[in-house]
């Protein structure tokens, strides 16, 4: 939530800062600035809209300087306007800062700082900041110490970047809760919320961690806590190239991310599906296996789409593994009393690694003695690097807010450790190595299905003006209901609900007429024969059926009044090929009522404030 973007080098800031914010704009899109530094004073641009509407404002307001910092904003605090956009001074122009994240005592703060004589323009929190970094130096410390004691005083999260018109060679940065990103060049350093904006101008980076601060020189990079504790940081290396993260002539990046699912969850399994043995190899995994074989208990936690995959991975782990398994919302979790300890393992599912609730669960989870797994697709994210141990998706980067890859990646990392875990307690050799080549098989899968869009694209054409929708599916295709439905919400603004069909009965058969269709996933599983029942059902309310069925199955096409078809796999693997249709079908409705499916009103990629 919110994007921050920082320079300070031998060359104009400007490029590197807009071009850095359109790169993190799906981390909030409402008001936009930029500060930057002259050598001499702090110049500032800042608007509501999206970085165009900067782009605009800069074209008519040049800024020159080699030190700038700058804000993509997702409000929290305050309508998103220009005054509320970041960045923010105190009374004098002497700072400015950019902030994501929480400040919790702002309005103590506040009054404190008004009874000193300071002014406030916006109604944000994060302004505050900028009053008490300046109060700090009135009282005469030098700039670092004065962001030091400043942060002290805070209650809340922060990822957070200062300037200040006395150091035309610095800039501060800071995390609590937010992430920060220090990226190194030659004679010229950035930093950014995550490590999109380097990518073509290095591959160096340092990560913040919570409660640092550092000092970004163009030829040094310092960091210390901000109980005054020098650390040495280590730099990590960053693989992804300019190419990941650009539409590759989609128009979309969501239709981009569908696209590439035959590839992403080839480079899910690669090296990860031992064919022979019938079992997975997760190096991440290996010297933490133990635990989450003798688990009493697994509780799986994650928000929006990933608790979706979630779900599917309670469904595979009891059935294969027979352990256990809850899933929870990680808002929830984390502010009941769960019962944790050592003979329970939680596994934290998240696409950003940053989300603030799914965090918030771990460290929860972690003070109560779990142990905690990380599935993530961001490298070097929070959640990853506060794990005990994990597994990327290498997915690779997913831009559009609404995820797709993600989660079909999601979906398959689960299935590797269900098959790890499984051929070690139950699975025989055979079973084993049906599923692995099963699993194998999948991608090609994905491709037939996605060949098929234009049938897709003509289904949305009929549905595009409808109000609601309704999503059912049973078993394994239950989680998929629910995601097909979010992924409709998210994109179109249709109200959508997704179901297990037999639940129609207890509630939403009543709102069915010949205005509400209904997608069904209808695959040939154990309880194909219950969903023909809940498709007649539907039909004799008038209300029409879009079914996903398997390839073959001409009896549906009697009964529902669209069929789209998918290959055959084994059940489990089934949500990885019915998602795909509904994925499409979302899209190309969202696109056909002009709506802007990568960045939907209201939505942020990375949720970290609660
Ligand atoms: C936001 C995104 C969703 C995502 C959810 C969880 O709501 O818009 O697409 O599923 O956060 O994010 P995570 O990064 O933890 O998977």
């Amino acid at each position: 939530m919110c994007g921050i973007v920082g320079y300070i080098g031998k060359n104009a800031s400007i490029p590197f800062l807009l071009n850095g914010l359109k790169r993190l704009e799906y981390r909030g899109y409402d008001s936009v600035g930029l500060a930057v530094h002259d050598g001499s004073k702090i110049q500032i641009n800042k608007t509501a809209g999206r970085i165009a509407a900067l782009q605009d404002l800069t074209n008519r307001h040049p800024l020159s300087g080699c030190l700038g910092i700058g804000h993509t904003r997702w409000a929290t605090h305050g309508e998103p306007n220009s005054i509320n956009a970041h960045p923010h001074t105190g009374n004098k122009n002497m700072l400015a800062i950019v902030h994501n994240g929480i400040i919790e005592n702002f309005d103590l703060l506040k009054k404190e700082l008004s009874a000193k004589g300071h002014t406030f323009k916006s109604d944000t929190d994060s302004e505050i900041l900028a009053h008490l970094f300046e109060e700090n130096m009135n009282n005469g410390f030098d700039l670092v110490e004065a962001v030091r004691q400043g942060l002290n005083l805070v209650k809340g999260t922060y990822g957070l970047a200062v300037i200040c018109d006395h150091h035309p060679d610095m800039f501060i940065a800071a995390r609590l809760g937010s992430p920060m990103v220090i990226g190194h060049g030659n004679g010229e350093n950035y930093i950014a919320s995550d490590a999109a904006p380097f990518i073509g101008y290095t591959k160096d980076v340092t990560y913040l961690d919570d409660g640092e601060i550092a000092v970004v020189k163009n030829d040094s990079v310092t960091v210390k806590t901000i109980d005054d504790q020098v650390v040495n940081k280590s730099i990590h290396i960053i693989d992804t190239d300019l190419k990941q993260i650009e539409k590759e002539g989609y128009s979309h990046y969501m239709l981009k991310e569908i696209m590439e699912q035959p590839q992403t969850l080839r480079n899910t399994t690669r090296g990860r599906l031992l064919l022979e043995e019938g079992t997975a190899k997760l190096g991440g995994l290996e010297n933490d296996i133990e635990s989450l074989l003798y688990s009493r208990r697994i509780i799986i936690t994650a928000c929006g789409t990933s608790w979706h995959a979630a779900l599917l991975g309670e469904y595979m782990l009891e059935e294969l593994v027979g352990i256990p398994v809850e899933v929870e919302y990680a808002s929830e979790f984390r502010y009941r009393n769960p019962i944790l300890g050592d003979d329970t393992t939680v596994i934290a599912i998240s696409q950003s690694g940053e989300t603030a609730d799914t965090l918030a669960a771990i460290r929860e989870a972690r003070r109560k003695r779990s142990k905690v797994f990380g599935i993530c697709n961001v490298v070097g994210s929070s959640i990853a690097r506060e794990t005990d141990a994990g597994v990327y998706l290498h997915a690779g980067p997913e831009i559009g807010v609404a995820s797709t890859k993600a989660f079909t990646s999601q979906v398959t990392v689960l299935t590797l450790i269900t098959l790890l875990l499984g051929r070690i307690r139950s699975i025989s050799t055979a079973q084993g190595r049906d599923l692995a080549q099963n699993l194998q098989a999948i991608p090609q899968h994905v491709e037939t299905v996605l060949k098929n869009r234009k049938q897709i694209e003509q289904i949305a054409k009929e549905f595009q003006n409808v109000k609601n929708f309704l999503y059912l599916g049973r078993g394994y295709n239950f989680p998929v209901a629910l995601e097909g439905a979010l992924k409709l919400k998210e994109i179109s603004y249709i109200h959508a609900e997704g179901y297990p069909a037999a639940e129609m009965k207890h509630g939403p058969i009543a709102l069915i007429d010949e205005n509400m269709p209904v997608v069904v996933i209808a695959i040939k599983d154990n309880t194909y024969d219950k969903i023909i029942s809940n498709i007649e059902e539907v039909k004799a309310r008038k209300g029409r059926v879009i079914a996903i069925a398997n390839e073959g199955d001409t009896e549906i096409a009697n009964k529902a009044d669209k069929v789209i078809y998918v290959p055959h796999s084994r059940e489990m693997f089934s949500p990885l090929l019915t998602i795909i249709p509904l994925q499409l079908l979302a899209y190309y409705i969202a696109i056909n009522r002009n709506c802007d499916v990568d960045q939907p009103r209201n939505l942020a990629k990375s949720v970290t404030v609660e």
